[in-house]
């Protein structure tokens, strides 16, 4: 196989200066984080999604710096040090990376209730948590993501080590975001979410405000972690679109979470609801403020039967949802399978849309990195619309899935979409040039639909073959050189919209088995998308299948040259197909994704905003 030169192309085995890589622990939209080995010893390696380089926009080189910034600044036994950092392949240009201690554990939800921790020690591995925040505090450091994710708990001795400091504020560093930083929106404080309103109001503030970081941020985030824990749902609804959730953050009472979780103890409740005061003033003073109130009930109370009820899991709530089914419960998280461990499909696919039409603004990331999962069903369909004419139709080789309406996306009677209209709302006509973009962009393909729709006889195949993997590294065979350079050595494809054939290689039982695999490709201006319909084994038989190439593991479609260009990537413009919908691909590997019978776990894949790659 080819040599890796991007973080999403690592694989195990795959070396990054003499660590190894074991498997991939997560993907966010902007960072790889994986298992590495060195001598023997476990390590984790973070790596920017995106090189350093001008076309990085929203700033994710930066961001990662920052990350290795704090932590080599702040000492606690409760933070893990950077033992290495560096630029990944090329040591000066490439992907920015740094290495820390591994840890054997899991995130805090999942912990508690992988460990039934009682509500005594689950309020326990917090109280230690807030030490570490109470240190940051005291030093000026605002962490602006404190979330159950950023949450690790070590198998053990319940010790909790809070990671992600790629959003953290450092009184002493530049500031990186005008407006509002980056964080997860849901955990965002009211006073974040009337900031980014009073941003896109008529009457702005001046150009370079910002938000001062203040620790009350993280007490409010840490009030939803609290309110999380008591009631295992969320204190606002994240499904809801932004034009609701986001007035429902800056103005509404969340539910109490007696109603939700009526055995919790009510001091608990009350010091929630604390936490998740609007007015910052009115939260507890401190994270020490916290903390020692908090060991005072476990103290006082931690005895009685409330306290020593082990966490249940959202499963184990049936009632709740019966009861409110508005409520946003958490995703139940097993302790994750080895060979899946961490994979988080969290691309937030209304959050993402919206993430576009705020770019312009400089606001992109902020909103992007909000966490809500989102559920498989939830895959946009019409939230993306257009008015220009659809990528031309899936014809020819296939057999599934049937009619080019069903394939295809129509133009929804919701256009434009909600998001577009509440982005002219806020915008007024300020913005109406920019939120254009929101009705002349190119429709992609309905991929969720077509692998939704996917006949039993075509899922079945993954399964009757033994396929190790959800995701399989696949090189694409069709399509005319855009430069002069071969492409194994840099050059570029051009990829029509049609019939194309892939190399896909699969994994069997641990062995790699290289498949031939055929389709249909669609292209938009700035991403190619292509659906596969069959595969050929070694031994010549064809076996029907439903597949999609996916970039990055989290958005379908493998993104163009014109959007992303790769540094290295050689395009020769003679050479550049310009017949309609032709595009230029950078690099011909992506990876496929097949379509399992029902039930079967599968990637969380979205839709890529038109415009973001
Ligand atoms: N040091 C570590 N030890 C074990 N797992 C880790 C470690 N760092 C990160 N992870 C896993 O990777 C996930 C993503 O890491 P994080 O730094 O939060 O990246 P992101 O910016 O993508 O959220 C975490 O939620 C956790 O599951
Ligand atoms: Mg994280």
């Amino acid at each position: 196989m080819r040599r890796p030169h991007r973080p999403d192309q690592l694989r195990a085995g795959h070396r990054v200066r003499d660590f190894r890589v074991v498997r991939r622990l997560g993907v966010g939209g902007f960072a790889f984080v994986f298992l590495m080995e060195r001598g023997g010893q476990h390590y984790t390696m973070k790596m920017a999604a995106r090189p350093a380089s001008h076309l990085d926009v929203d700033r994710v080189d930066d961001w990662m710096r920052r990350e290795v910034h704090s932590l080599e600044h702040v000492h606690h036994p409760y933070l893990l040090p950077v033992l290495e950092w560096g630029r990944w392949p090329d040591p000066e240009t490439g992907y920015g990376y740094f290495i820390t201690p591994y840890v054997s554990g899991s995130t805090f939800h999942v912990w508690r209730w992988c460990k039934h921790a009682t509500l005594e020690r689950a309020v326990g591995v917090l109280c230690e948590h807030l030490k570490t925040l109470e240190v940051l505090h005291e030093d000026g450091i605002v962490h602006r993501d404190v979330k159950a994710d950023n949450l690790l708990v070590r198998h053990g001795n319940d010790t909790p080590f809070l990671i992600d400091f790629g959003t953290a504020h450092l009184p002493w560093a530049r500031v990186l975001t005008e407006g509002l930083a980056p964080g997860t929106l849901y955990c965002q404080p009211p006073e974040a979410v009337l900031f980014l309103a009073s941003l896109l109001s008529e009457n702005p503030p001046p150009p370079g405000s910002r938000l001062e970081a203040r620790p009350a941020a993280d007490l409010y985030a840490f009030g939803v972690l609290l309110y999380e824990t008591l009631t295992n749902c969320r204190p606002f609804d994240t499904r809801r679109p932004l034009d609701e959730l986001l007035p429902a953050i800056a103005t509404m009472t969340p539910l109490e979470p007696g109603q939700l979780a009526p055995e919790m103890p009510a001091s608990l409740r009350a010091l929630t609801l604390r936490l998740l005061a609007k007015d910052p003033a009115q939260r507890p003073p401190s994270a020490r403020a916290v903390r020692e109130e908090l060991e005072r009930l476990r103290e006082q109370e931690g005895h009685t039967s409330a306290w020593q009820a082990p966490s249940k899991r959202p499963s184990e709530c049936a009632w709740v949802r019966e009861r409110f089914p508005d409520v946003d419960m958490l995703e139940e998280a097993h302790e994750p399978e080895p060979e899946r461990m961490g994979k988080r499909w969290e691309w937030p696919s209304r959050l993402a849309v919206l993430a576009l039409g705020l770019g312009v603004l400089g606001l992109g990331w902020a909103l992007v990195r909000a966490a809500p999962v989102p559920h498989r069903e939830d895959v946009p369909r019409a939230e993306i619309t257009a008015s220009a004419p659809p990528a031309p139709p899936a014809k020819g080789t296939q057999p599934v899935p049937t009619s080019p309406s069903e394939t295809l996306p129509t133009a929804s009677d919701s256009t434009p979409s909600r998001l577009c209209s509440m982005l002219t709302r806020l915008l007024g006509g300020v913005a109406a040039a920019q939120l254009a973009g929101c009705v002349t962009t190119p429709v992609p393909p309905d991929s969720a639909r077509y692998l939704a729709h996917c006949p039993p006889e075509a899922t079945a195949t993954p399964v009757k073959l033994g396929f190790d993997s959800l995701e399989n590294p696949t090189f694409l065979e069709t399509g005319t050189p855009a430069s002069k350079d071969p492409i194994e050595e840099g050059g570029s494809l051009n990829v029509k919209p049609g019939p194309v054939m892939a190399t896909m290689f699969a994994v069997v039982k641990g062995k790699e088995v290289e498949t031939k695999i055929t389709g249909v490709a669609m292209t938009t201006p700035y991403r190619l998308y292509i659906q596969f319909d069959r595969m050929q084994l070694p031994d010549g038989t064809w076996w029907p299948i439903c597949g999609v190439a996916v970039d990055d593991f989290t958005s379908y479609g493998v993104p163009t040259w014109a959007k992303e260009p790769i540094d290295g990537s050689v395009v020769d413009p003679a050479k550049v197909d310009r017949s309609p919908g032709s595009v230029v691909l950078n690099d011909p590997r992506f990876e496929a994704v097949l379509q399992y019978p029902k039930g079967h776990p599968m990637p969380r894949l979205t839709l890529a905003p038109p415009d973001w790659r």
